[in-house]
């Protein structure tokens, strides 16, 4: 199956009263790991790369590695750029046929904020999703993160989101980006957001939170988790566990096999923990 438009996760979702995991690919194995579980649980699903994956594979190997897995398979998955901090990230993305785009001005003052988002709208086709940033996620993703965390203030969302037209809106209510095994989400918080927003809303940081917070989120409008660290995680552990164990392995395959099936695990258990009520 070819990759859909993001928003056509996003309808599917709110539509079943799902939650779609975001899961940041790197590599082959990251990609075939996270495919694979969701053919098992069927789960409308992004995969997605931040502009600091280019420092590795460009949006067109990316977009190659994807949709050529993806052609097996029945699974309905939309490829994202994650955290497109400039409009050339959002330009290079959309000329490698993403099918959903984040812009991410979150740093900026909330006017420039604004601005850069509404010129990420208007390069963004319509059959595409979109998805912007009010507040600033702390934590760092790549070796990179803001220099002030910013929580969303309610007050800005109704305006921001009627001025800028996403398709969904991420979302600084507790949740930190990379292992951070004390975020909590402030469900307080986040309701005044919900009310709020005309669209639905993205949490990041996924890989920190608890399990039982992570089963609420669908009565909070969120249409999307991301998760990276606990994949990237499972990788390098696989691979350091194989060293450890032999420091003479040289079965690079049998390994890469490992590191396949230990993301599919994570990212399987991390859609169920998203969607309690799936089988
Ligand atoms: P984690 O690394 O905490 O899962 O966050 C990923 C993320 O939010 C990507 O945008």
């Amino acid at each position: 199956m070819p990759l859909v438009s993001g928003l056509d996760v996003i309808n599917d979702c709110t539509s079943r009263g799902l939650v779609a995991g975001a899961f940041n690919t790197t590599n082959i194995e990251t990609t075939m790991g996270i495919i694979a579980a969701v053919e098992r649980t069927n789960v409308p699903t992004f995969i997605q790369v931040a502009p600091t994956n280019v420092a590795l594979s460009g949006y067109e190997y990316i977009y190659d590695m994807v949709s050529r897995r993806l052609a097996d398979t029945n699974v309905p998955v939309a490829l994202h750029l994650d955290h497109g901090k400039t409009l050339e990230s959002v330009e290079g993305a959309l000329a490698a046929e993403f099918t959903s785009i984040m812009i991410d001005a979150s740093e900026e003052p909330y006017e420039e904020n604004l601005r850069i988002s509404q010129i990420a709208r208007e390069l963004t086709p319509g059959s595409l999703a979109l998805e912007a940033e009010l507040g600033s996620i702390g934590g760092k993703e790549d070796d990179h993160g803001p220099e002030q965390e910013l929580s969303t203030n309610p007050s800005q969302v109704a305006d921001f989101v009627g001025a800028v037209r996403p398709d969904m809106l991420a979302v600084s209510v507790g949740n930190v980006h990379g292992f951070a095994p004390d975020a909590r989400i402030d469900f307080d918080l986040l309701a005044q957001v919900r009310d709020a927003s005309a669209v639905p809303l993205v949490i990041h940081g996924g890989s920190g939170l608890p399990v039982e917070q992570l089963g609420r989120l669908s009565e909070f409008n969120v249409v999307k988790v991301n998760v990276a660290s606990d994949l990237r995680n499972a990788m390098i552990k696989t691979f350091g566990e194989a060293y450890v164990a032999n420091p003479n392995e040289v079965s690079l395959i049998r390994v890469s096999k490992d590191a396949v099936a230990a993301i599919t695990d994570v990212v399987e258990r991390r859609i169920h923990m998203l969607n309690p009520r799936i089988s």
